[in-house]
């Protein structure tokens, strides 16, 4: 299968069909997610926390965004691959953010990258465009600026934020942007912007009105029961099936009940 281009989500998007995303940081995964019709790819900076297991996302690097798109690439022929520009990579200046993109695009051989920000990264996003690389947007809660939060909760709650809001993605999109990730947001702000634009939105935490949805992978597949806000669904209960085929391997080594003839030369 041909590897899924902009344009074709562009045409998914206006045939109104909902766009389907989810993270994905190595290979065994990503030849798992080729046998489902997932459209899109995103490796996340989420690997921060999920891979690396650090409480933000602020520590990824270029480096390590390359690492696993590289790997990400080797399992999945099919989906669209999204890389997420790491904090620091784009924030300095623009011309760093081009820099950091084309790496993405050159060693990780991403399709196009992600920017969590708005109207302060319409010049940057419209040079990007400009040198042909795809950018994403991403907006509401955007976990690259905990620090500034003060933590991670729902973002444009007030009529004021929500306009800024508004105009940010609409920035976003004169600027070139492809598409735009809605993280934690009010479902109705999710679909005003949504309605207002002409380029898809993806949503995560902000209801079902966008033009598409994403969730990290492990999360989703209930890997971890220990972090469960609101907007994941465990689609299966991946950590008890682990955890169980652990325990039973354990077992059947300690009564040297495993290997048996069948896995023995
Ligand atoms: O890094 C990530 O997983 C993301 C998604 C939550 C959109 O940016
Ligand atoms: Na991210």
């Amino acid at each position: 299968a041909r590897r899924k281009t902009t344009r074709d989500l562009l045409k998914t998007y206006r045939q109104q069909t909902p766009l389907t995303m989810v993270t994905c940081y190595d290979y065994t995964f990503a030849r798992l997610v080729e046998k489902s019709p997932i459209d899109i790819i995103l490796i996340g900076d989420s690997l921060g926390n999920v891979i690396q297991g650090q409480d933000t996302t602020v520590p990824v690097t270029v480096d390590d965004i390359i690492y696993h798109t590289r790997a990400v690439m080797r399992g999945n022929q099919s989906a669209h691959i999204l890389a997420d520009m790491p904090f620091m990579s784009y924030q300095a200046s623009a011309d760093d953010g081009l820099r950091s993109a084309g790496r993405l695009l050159k060693e990780g051989l991403a399709q196009s990258v992600k920017v969590e920000g708005g109207e302060e990264l319409a010049p940057m996003v419209a040079r990007m465009t400009g040198a042909g690389i795809p950018v994403c947007g991403h907006l509401g809660l955007t976990p690259q600026s905990v620090h500034a939060f003060g933590g991670f909760r729902l973002q444009a709650t007030d009529d004021e934020a929500a306009d800024r809001l508004l105009a940010d993605a609409k920035a976003l999109q004169d600027a070139g942007a492809f598409m735009i990730v809605l993280e934690m947001v009010p479902s109705e702000l999710a679909a005003r912007v949504t309605e207002a634009l002409e380029i898809p939105t993806i949503g995560i935490g902000a209801g079902p009105h966008t033009s598409g949805q994403v969730l990290v992978l492990q999360d989703m597949l209930g890997m971890n029961t220990d972090f469960k806000p609101r907007f994941v669904k465990h689609f299966a209960s991946l950590e008890a099936t682990v955890v169980d085929a652990l325990t039973a391997y354990a077992d059947e080594v300690r009564q040297r009940s495993f290997p048996d003839d069948d896995h023995s030369y």
